[in-house]
């Protein structure tokens, strides 16, 4: 990483300033998900052990009028993240103003203050989101420094992640260190040989991943929804299966610079119906009929993914198989997930979205080199694109420690 990290501040008695990404989902007041806090505790962990004092804040949602600030109220997350630390979290429900000014000037070290929604300032202008000079200003005036550990906004130029790193020491906080050794590095200078897992409803989600991992990666394996603008660009017929037939002629020109890399499904779950309790068979795409659609790959496919698999040094994972909310449709996803979770020699790397939701949620948690906490910050990694959050962060700091270092080390 060629970025300040977190050693290289002096935190000790200073009000540190940390942006992290609590955008997680929740349903009727019940947080479904912590992965995204659970993975920022190293960094609120090291601060708080380094007597810093410690402010964090993150978006949630987003807020276009009145109606979405209390249902995107970061209360309940502030609640969750004092269980997992087993320390007050000081909750400040305002984004400026003299309360948060007081509660941060009055903090000891080591306590820790959150303060409300960072995109509550999208209210009046989107101030959050559109970087305004002045919010990002007045953040920074808050804090001593800037962590930012929010890997998951780093494609955004927002005032709480560019703005206050423009006005700000910063750094990077240890998430976002693990995230951009695991996918940037990863995917840079894979150990070979290199195999991709795309699923997902869309290709046109997914071009620049394809086409960026074709010059990386020796195989691609493509099922989910974006494998039947595939099949029917090579002329087969999908019946009723989800299908981007603005795609067709791009799908084809992929097929053809592919060099053969890329592995399409040989066989698909099938029903006529698109609901969680839908009669289903298997097909192969020479006789799926008319009025059938594809919601799953079959068993033919997890074997021959699996074979593709086998004797791989580096995976890297983004997208569902098929329609895994739905018990029936879930095979495959749950297939190719226990196999990379098994592959003991392999790099794992599960770029993000609803694969790592599919990864936790059937625990695997642990079993993976690294469940990426972003997602549309992975994809756009994985394309090979720079993220305006890293960018804006101050570079390391000059290594004078002779021509074989690699600069990953304290100074
Ligand atoms: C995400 O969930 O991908 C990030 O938190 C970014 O959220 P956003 O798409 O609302 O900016």
């Amino acid at each position: 990483m060629n970025k300040k990290a977190l050693e290289d501040l002096n935190v000790k008695g200073k009000k540190v300033l940390v942006r992290v990404d609590f955008n997680v989902p929740i349903i009727d007041g019940v947080i479904t998900d912590d992965n995204r806090i659970v993975q920022a505790l190293p960094t609120i962990k090291y601060l708080i052990d380094e007597e810093a004092k410690v402010i964090l804040f993150s978006h949630l949602g987003r807020i276009k009028k009145e109606e979405d600030l209390a249902k995107n109220s970061l209360d309940v997350v502030a609640k969750r993240l004092e269980e997992l630390l087993g320390q007050k979290v000081n909750f400040v429900p305002y984004t400026r103003g003299i309360e948060l000014e007081n509660a941060i000037n009055e903090m000891k070290n080591s306590e820790v203050v959150m303060f409300q929604n960072t995109r509550y300032e999208d209210l009046d202008g989107k101030k959050e989101s559109k970087n305004d000079p002045e919010l990002g200003k007045y953040w920074a005036s808050l804090g001593d420094m800037f962590v930012n550990d929010a890997f998951g906004t780093a494609h955004r130029s927002h005032a709480s992640n560019v703005g206050i790193a423009s006005n700000l020491e910063s750094a990077a906080g240890y998430l976002m260190e693990k995230e951009l050794k695991y996918i940037g590095d990863t995917v840079a200078n894979p150990q070979k040989p290199f195999v991709a897992i795309l699923g997902g409803a869309k290709v046109s989600d997914k071009i620049g991943v394809i086409e960026n991992l074709l010059k990386k990666a020796d195989k691609i394996l493509i099922g989910g929804g974006m494998a039947y603008t595939f099949m029917k660009a090579l002329g087969y017929n999908i019946g009723t299966s989800i299908c981007e037939e603005d795609k067709l002629d791009l799908a084809n020109s992929i097929l053809e610079n592919a060099n053969g890399k890329i592995v399409l499904p040989v066989d698909v779950v099938v029903t006529k119906e698109f609901k969680e309790d839908a009669e289903y068979r298997v097909a192969t795409y020479k006789n799926l009929k008319e009025d059938e659609m594809g919601l799953d790959i079959g068993p033919k496919t997890i074997k021959l993914f699996k074979k593709e698999l086998k004797g791989a040094k580096t995976v890297v994972w983004n997208g569902p198989m098929g329609v895994f909310e739905f018990t029936n449709f879930a095979k495959g996803t749950e297939a190719i997930c226990e196999a990379l979770a098994n592959m003991k020699d392999a790099r794992t790397i599960i770029g993000g979205g609803d694969s790592a939701a599919a990864a936790i949620q059937m625990g695997y948690r642990e079993k993976f080199t690294h469940i990426s906490t972003g997602g549309g910050a992975s994809l756009e990694f994985l394309e090979g694109k720079e993220l305006p959050g890293v960018v804006s962060l101050d570079d390391a700091l000059e290594c004078d420690c002779g021509e074989d270092c690699d600069h990953d080390h304290d100074h």
